[in-house]
């Protein structure tokens, strides 16, 4: 069967990525809440319900999901899971700066645990950091996390930091 790569949030900063991806072949589709197009699976992942409906849609359309790459605002709701429950291959999860906070140290660990008991899903990690210039620091633009995210993808690392997250107290 041809590949199903799914993004979650692919409208938005991860718009770049949604395109680079189109053009490696197989199967493409976006979920979010203005999402639309054949492609496009429109919900609101804080909804349980309409999530699972436009997951299932998606697979119903392109057959199971190879590769997802997700962005979700938090992982305090059932959607993250719902999503790694139905990946049958990678999933990288986009996670936002304070992922990395050295105060909080278990947050990556804690974020694992989407995909926690499912031999099917095979979880990466890509974190969004900042830009440290001699101008002062400043956070990503669009284009550098769809960027960062692609090579994360195609270098298949475990764990990405685009930009940087250290020194913390250099954080815009
Ligand atoms: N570290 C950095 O340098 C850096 C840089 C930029 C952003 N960020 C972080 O990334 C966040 C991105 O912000 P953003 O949300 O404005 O990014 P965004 O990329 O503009 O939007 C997020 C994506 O998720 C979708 N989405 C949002 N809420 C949704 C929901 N409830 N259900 C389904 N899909 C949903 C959006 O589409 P729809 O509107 O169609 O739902 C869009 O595709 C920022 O808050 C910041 O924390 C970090």
């Amino acid at each position: 069967m041809v590949a199903h790569t799914l993004v979650v949030g692919g409208t938005g900063m991860l718009s770049g990525l949604c395109e680079a991806l189109a053009g490696d072949g197989g199967r493409l589709s976006f979920l979010s809440r203005q999402a639309c197009g054949p492609d496009g699976f429109a919900c609101d992942y804080y909804d349980p319900a309409a999530f699972t409906a436009a997951l299932d849609a998606a697979v119903a359309r392109a057959g199971p999901i190879n590769l997802a790459v997700a962005w979700f605002h938090t992982l305090k709701i059932e959607a993250p899971r719902l999503l790694a429950e139905r990946v049958e291959g990678r999933l990288f999860q986009v996670l936002g700066s304070a992922a990395a906070d050295p105060s909080h140290p278990w947050r990556l660990e804690t974020a694992q645990r989407v995909a926690e008991d499912l031999p099917g899903c095979d979880l990466r990690q890509v974190v969004l950091g900042f830009k440290a210039e001699p101008t002062g620091s400043r956070w990503l633009t669009n284009n550098e996390i769809s960027a960062g995210v692609l090579d994360a993808v195609r270098s298949d690392r475990p764990l990405t930091i685009i930009g940087q997250t250290k020194p913390w107290s250099a954080k815009p």
